[in-house]
């Protein structure tokens, strides 16, 4: 039951304006739609079919221009309303009963602690009523909610407030949305709320009312937010040209939610995990991330609404380039640095990951059974990728200019990535048929670029081969378009001068561009050396590639030291955390490699030029995942235990210059989230856990005293999660009971209870793990609360998860068989580690495949089943 982009056909008739009527009532939902339906211009053939959509909705009443029509008039099937009519224009109403008490799946109409709201991307409006459920049909909304006064004062839906009246123990609030819009951008929310409040005036002096409506008892931890909504809209209007459109944003925090977040015209509805935030109860993390997804929402009333897609195969058209949106203000906000490499460790450790397994899809997709699957690393971290290569290949002015010739020319429509695309190669005059592989094959390409170094004549040859391999769909790939920036450089780092003669290579930006299967790139350096130079390659991650490349030790060692891109002198250290672990894996350390990394790593500690936070991060290692792109069938046991040694030996190799760090940065300062503060508390934390690893006995105490005494939830939450994994099992259970008793009554902190707990990993992890689950704080109908026992479980605790008795797979799938049956979206990717099975050693994939056999015999969602079905076959 596939769908394909080939057969992408518009509708014959299309709504342009939805009256909706909504009647919360104690037990059910009444919703009244009325729609004025036209003949879709885009329609090339006379067909005369209206087909709506709808999904376990109860069908009281149809009209066509305000007759009644009777069962013979229409074909109703499970998923659909089909009417045949050969009018021009029309008016259809309908009226249907929904349950939202008992929508457990969290998509239409839904109840999340006493409160109502909605969640209709992608596929959710037909849960409510039936409608052209697309988003290729785009209508002017007018909503009316009637509700209990009393239990939902608060009563929200897009656009502007046009009426709102209190009578007999109701409330009746209209809303209208001039903006023309498809249903998924639809929300509605309904309860007791708490409203904070700013304003914000446009560039061009348009006065904007702020609101976030959180429940009673949450209303001082919407500060940040706010100020995050504040400069995200700033830097919109700066960087891009984009002003905001209405008179009114409204947030709303929602404590049960499958995603983050949701860019509903003009009332966003928020997981609640991703908006609430105070020093004491959320860590910089939190407060990143949030500041990332207001951003990323916000952003999203340009890229998405304004411009939104023609049909789902285009999501990354949205989510791609609202990514990069929100990276790039997270970096104008933050440390460029460190979002940069944060984000590629994201990207290796689970797209890679996802594009070389069975669920492995193009950015722009050919076919799908469940759009909600598609929600992936792929679409959003890969397609934001492929929208940085864009900027990096035409240089950040044409791509802004780029970038408003598509909001122009595609304001109020539903486009394509061709349309994106077609608007970067108008104001480039550049071709770019074959860039837009990016976006129809799917794979990660293997890079290779090796040098000859002609002494005499001083030139030096790069000679790239790229290949992809074959991904799950089977079809053999064509050479990407693969921009590669890269610097010369001579002994001491300096960048050599250099000139090259290849209309393929941007002498003035350092970029070259690869697309052929071969390629060579021939540099003449303007000065005579006698050696073949360094060069580094690849800089801030150019292109989503897996590169190789010839450099010996020795020289990632000088880059490592010298190198000024910042991203590569990071980047160099990684491949030497790597081919250490994948040492020890096969044997054991290599002692000469170790003390040139150790030389190096004291350098650049002891190296103030370089910011706290990217201290940190070097000292971080290559998450276990990355290693089964390197080593196909390598035992993920073995590299947990790898990467624990080189953890251990670089505790204790850096021990000095550490606890030279931690007192010098552990210093009591009043929280601010801002650059500087949040690098010194990483890089203090990380000194603290490897202090831990180097001398638990001395540095234990430490860390217990850093848990009792922290005024922000950074350093207790560290010190919490440290003594949990590395502590002796009294000690940890003690400090848990401490938290728990602390923070019991917090949502948000109680979830991270829940994730640590889950951490520890010991004999007796997966009987906790069980225990947590009739805990009585943990509720399976909370998507966070499940994410953060079970979801962590599988993909944060190795050792214990991947324990070679199976008995870590067999739990996960028993879980996702249970959660099937409430909320498959949720199941649908908690299921996600087993689906790789084939990339591990063959005793676990064997007992992973076990597993997904014995899910596929059960009756399952369209949601599991495509995700299980294609791990199979
Ligand atoms: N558009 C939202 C965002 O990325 C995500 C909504 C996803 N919803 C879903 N049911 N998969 O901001
Ligand atoms: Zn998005």
């Amino acid at each position: 039951q596939a769908i394909y982009l080939k057969d992408y056909l518009p509708p014959a008739f299309t709504t342009k304006e939805t009256f909706l009527d909504f009647e919360l009532l104690a037990d059910h939902t009444l919703v009244r739609s009325r729609l004025k339906v036209v003949r879709n211009p885009k329609r090339q053939d006379a067909s005369n079919e209206f087909k709506l959509d709808g999904n376990e909705l109860e069908l009281l009443e149809v009209k066509v221009d305000g007759q009644a029509l009777s069962e013979a008039d229409y074909e109703l099937t499970a998923t659909s309303l089909t009417l045949n009519l050969d009018k021009d224009a029309f008016e259809f109403e309908c009226t249907t009963r929904i349950y939202p008490d008992r929508n457990t799946a969290l998509e239409g109409l839904y109840i999340s602690g006493g409160m109502y709201c909605t969640q209709c991307e992608a596929e959710g409006f037909r849960r409510i009523t039936f409608f052209q459920d697309r988003p290729d049909v785009l209508s002017v909304f007018t909503t009316r909610i009637t509700a209990d006064l009393e239990k939902y004062p608060t009563a929200l839906s897009n656009g502007n407030q046009v009426s709102r009246i209190e009578q007999d123990g109701k409330v009746v609030a209209e809303w209208h949305d001039p903006f023309p819009k498809p249903s998924y951008l639809f929300a509605l929310v309904a309860g007791d709320l708490i409203c904070q409040q700013d304003r914000f005036t446009t560039q061009s002096g348009r006065e904007v009312l702020l609101q976030i409506f959180v429940e009673q008892g949450n209303e001082h931890k919407c500060d940040h937010a706010l100020e995050s909504l504040k400069r995200s809209m700033r830097w919109d209007e700066e960087v891009y040209g984009r002003e905001y459109d209405l008179d009114l944003f409204m947030i709303v925090a929602v404590d049960h939610f499958n995603m983050g977040a949701m860019e509903n015209k003009g009332l966003n509805i928020f997981n609640s995990s991703c908006v609430l935030a105070t020093p004491e109860t959320a860590t910089d993390e939190a407060f990143a991330r949030i500041e990332g997804i207001v951003g990323h929402e916000y952003f999203h009333n340009w890229s998405g609404n304004r411009v939104t897609c023609r049909d789902w195969f285009q999501l990354s058209l949205k989510e791609g380039f609202t990514v990069f949106r929100d990276a790039e203000f997270s970096s104008d906000m933050g440390s460029r640095a460190v979002k940069r490499l944060e984000d590629v460790s994201f990207l290796r450790e689970h797209q890679f990951p996802e594009d070389a397994g069975p669920m492995s899809h193009a950015v722009r997709p050919a076919s799908y059974m469940e759009i909600s699957n598609f929600y992936t690393v792929t679409i959003y971290e890969k397609g934001s990728e492929v929208v940085r290569m864009l900027r990096t290949i035409l240089g950040a002015e044409l791509f802004r200019k780029g970038s408003d010739l598509y909001f122009e020319t595609f304001d109020g429509q539903a486009a394509t990535t061709d349309d994106f695309v077609w608007a970067m190669e108008q104001v480039s005059g550049r071709d770019l048929a074959q860039f837009k592989r990016w976006y129809s094959q799917a794979g990660t390409p293997r890079l290779d670029i090796s040098r000859t170094f002609d002494v005499d004549s001083g030139v030096l040859s790069l000679k790239a081969v790229q290949s992809t391999p074959t991904t799950a769909d089977g079809s053999a790939k064509e050479p990407f378009v693969i921009p590669v920036e890269l610097g010369v450089l001579g002994d001491n780092g300096q960048q050599l001068e250099l000139t090259a003669d290849d209309d393929r290579f941007d002498l003035q930006r350092g970029v070259w561009l690869i697309d052929a299967s071969e390629q060579t790139l021939e540099l003449k350096l303007a000065n005579q050396t006698d050696t073949t130079p360094v060069v580094s390659l690849l800089r801030d991650f150019s292109a989503p590639v897996l590169l190789s490349d010839d450099l010996s030790d020795q020289e990632r060692i000088q880059l490592i030291a010298s190198d000024s891109n910042g991203f590569n002198r990071w980047e160099q250290c990684q491949i030497i955390y790597k081919k250490l672990i994948i040492q020890h894996v096969n044997g054991g350390f290599d002692s000469s490699l170790l003390d040139g990394l150790k030389t190096s790593l004291i350098q650049l500690l002891n190296d103030s030029d370089v910011e706290h936070a990217v201290k940190a991060e070097l000292l971080n290692l290559p998450s276990e995942s990355e290693f089964l792109q390197l080593v196909p069938s390598i035992n993920i046991l073995s590299v947990a235990q790898a990467r624990k040694g080189l953890r251990v030996w670089m505790a204790e190799a850096l021990k000095a210059q550490l606890e030279q760090l931690f007192v010098d940065l552990n210093q009591e300062q009043q929280y601010r989230f801002e650059p500087k503060q949040v690098g010194i508390r990483k890089l203090k934390n990380l000194a603290l856990e490897y202090l831990m690893l180097a001398d638990l006995s001395s540095f234990q105490p430490i860390a217990l005293k850093q848990f009792e005494t922290a005024t922000n939830m950074t350093d207790q939450l560290s010190a919490f999660r440290f003594i949990v994994k590395h502590a002796d099992e009294a000690s940890a259970e003690r400090v848990s009971d401490a938290f728990l008793n602390q923070w019991r009554d917090d949502v948000q902190v109680l979830e991270q209870w829940f994730r640590v707990q889950v951490s520890r990993s010991d004999s007796k992890t997966l009987s906790r793990v069980s225990a947590l689950l009739s805990h009585e704080l943990f509720e399976y109908q909370n998507p966070n609360k499940v994410r953060a026992v079970i979801g962590a479980f599988a993909m944060a605790n190795v050792e214990s998860f991947h324990s070679a008795d199976g008995s870590g797979y067999e739990f996960l799938a028993k879980q996702v068989a249970k959660l099937d049956q409430m909320n498959p979206q949720i199941a649908a990717r908690l299921i996600s580690p087993l689906v790789k099975w084939k990339s591990y050693d063959q005793a676990r994939g064997l007992q992973m495949k076990v597993q997904l056999e014995g899910l596929s015999k059960l009756e399952l969602s369209k949601d599991l089943y495509e995700v299980v079905s294609k791990s199979l076959s």
